[in-house]
């Protein structure tokens, strides 16, 4: 995807018909999807081929993000237990979400893209209701404290620097009181002048920064070069 300019997450709507469906598709409470979403266009040139999805892991069977797996595996035994609300926002396909579910947590999961979620809905039949499609920064207010786990890869990252506090807010928003935060994304602190995106980059400093203005704490340092580059980071309230 080419360069974009930054537009302010709480201002900036799109006029063009992929937003338009998105629009249409929504399954979120009532809030419109109106936010610019060039991921759509991602998902519906893709025309089902996971192969043609940039962020796509594991080949056509699709598989959930390494550095999720390697936390969930090690760590989410001490900080949650089976039937755990858990968010995935960002969802895409829904690697991640369906191996939350497998593991016995609550898992919902949502996208901007109406596409993605079609898409996952399809991979997932028998749970397709867990997936819909959403804006993380108009959650139905029924969501709001609620989930133990808020489980993102790559959803802040594929927004333009200025969006990230915004977008931690938001997250930290959707955690009830005991609830865990884990952010995965690339790694690279790359100055975020140098850089085009999506995907965008998000230093480790800024991350944790914007978690504790949005009232987290992290809960150990963020870990970083974890297997395909991944930076992870873990915050619950303070
Ligand atoms: C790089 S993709 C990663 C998808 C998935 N998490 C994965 O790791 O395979 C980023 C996803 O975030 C979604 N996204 C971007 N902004 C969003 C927003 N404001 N609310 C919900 N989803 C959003 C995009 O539509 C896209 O599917």
């Amino acid at each position: 995807m080419g360069a974009a300019a930054e537009p302010n997450p709480r201002t900036s709507r799109s006029s063009g018909t992929l937003a338009d469906a998105a629009n249409a598709a929504s399954h979120v409470g009532a809030a419109p999807v109106t936010r610019r979403n060039d991921f759509e266009a991602i998902y519906v040139d893709a025309g089902g081929d996971r192969s043609r999805v940039p962020w796509n892991r594991g080949g056509t069977a699709g598989a959930p993000d390494p550095a999720l797996i390697d936390w969930l595996d090690r760590d989410a035994p001490t900080l949650l237990r089976a039937g755990s609300r858990v968010l995935v926002p960002g969802c895409g396909l829904g690697d991640d979400a369906r191996e939350l579910s497998r593991r016995g947590y609550e898992t919902t999961a949502f996208d901007l893209s109406a596409t993605a979620i079609a898409w996952a809905q399809e991979l997932d039949a028998d749970d397709a209701v867990r997936y819909s499609t959403g804006d993380l920064f108009e959650p139905p207010d029924r969501w709001l404290g609620r989930f133990d786990l808020v489980a993102e890869c790559f959803c802040v990252q594929s927004m333009p620097p200025s969006w990230h506090e915004a977008a931690v807010a938001a997250l930290a928003n959707l955690l009830g009181p005991q609830g865990v935060l884990v952010s995965i994304g690339h790694d690279g602190d790359r100055p975020a002048t140098e850089i085009q995106g999506p995907p965008w980059p998000l230093e480790a400093a800024n991350l944790c920064e914007h978690a504790r203005a949005a009232g987290l704490r992290e809960v150990a340092p963020t870990a970083r070069g974890l297997v395909g580059g991944r930076m992870r980071a873990v915050f619950v309230r303070r």
